[in-house]
């Protein structure tokens, strides 16, 4: 009995975690997307609920498949879809996860019709998303919050100030630098930093074997 708790260290958490890309309409048939796969926030989901936690998994499309009874699954579109369901779920969570790669920016006005061919040349204005993960860190309560950063240069720099602004507890810096790590890639290259500003870079490994590590972190943080 005992020993089934112990393998078990998140039972009774609950962890709300976005995935997957956003996509941003410009008319009924054509939006703006990235090429996310959505596997980092998946393996994420997977390893919580194998470690015992409930998990709110607050997806983009994406062809990535979870079946398991401690992960509910919401589906969204787009970003302003992603930010409410986060807010609905939020305040009853006691960690949150942002591995999804939301658009920045999104067009300013959507055709409600399909867009014609006219002129040889086209412009889409575009405004910028609402920043989820900041709104996140604005409403925080005893949630412990873990964002990514995308960065290709100055990385540490940007990955602190992100972690400022966001009013993070934790982000993980993906490293493009390595070959093997990335977008569409099976393997991650990352460095943790925390609130206290300590750097711990991690090797190229696998995402399920990325996101064990994220999990350790949550759990030292509720029990080291
Ligand atoms: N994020 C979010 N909502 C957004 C944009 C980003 O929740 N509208 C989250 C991502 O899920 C990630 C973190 O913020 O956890 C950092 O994303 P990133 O793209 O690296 O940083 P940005 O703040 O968008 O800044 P920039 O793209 O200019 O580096
Ligand atoms: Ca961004």
């Amino acid at each position: 009995e005992a020993d089934l708790e112990s393998k078990l260290p998140l039972k009774g958490k609950k962890i709300l975690i976005t995935a997957g890309p956003t996509y941003e309409a410009i008319d009924p048939v054509r939006f703006i997307g990235n090429h996310s796969s959505g596997k980092m926030g998946f393996d994420i989901a997977q390893s919580a609920a194998n470690l015992g936690a409930s998990v709110i998994l607050i997806s983009g499309p994406t062809h990535c498949k979870i079946n398991h009874p401690l992960v509910q699954v919401v589906p969204v579109v787009s970003a302003q879809e992603m930010y409410d369901a986060c807010h609905r779920y939020y305040q009853e969570v006691d960690v949150a996860i942002a591995a999804a790669a939301v658009a920045d920016y999104k067009p300013k006005n959507v055709a409600t019709q399909k867009i014609k061919k006219a002129a040889d040349d086209f412009t889409i204005e575009l405004e910028k998303t609402k920043d989820i993960l900041a709104s996140l860190g604005e409403v925080k309560k005893n949630q412990f919050l873990i964002g990514f950063a995308l960065e290709t240069e100055n990385e540490i720099e940007n990955a602190k100030a992100k972690i400022q602004k966001k009013n993070l507890d934790l982000i993980v810096l993906n490293s493009l630098q390595d070959e093997g790590a990335g977008f569409g890639k099976k393997t991650n290259k990352v460095t943790f930093i925390d609130s206290k500003f300590q750097i711990e870079p991690m090797d190229l490994k696998s995402k399920e074997a990325v996101a064990y590590d994220i999990l350790n972190k949550v759990i030292a943080h509720f029990y080291g």
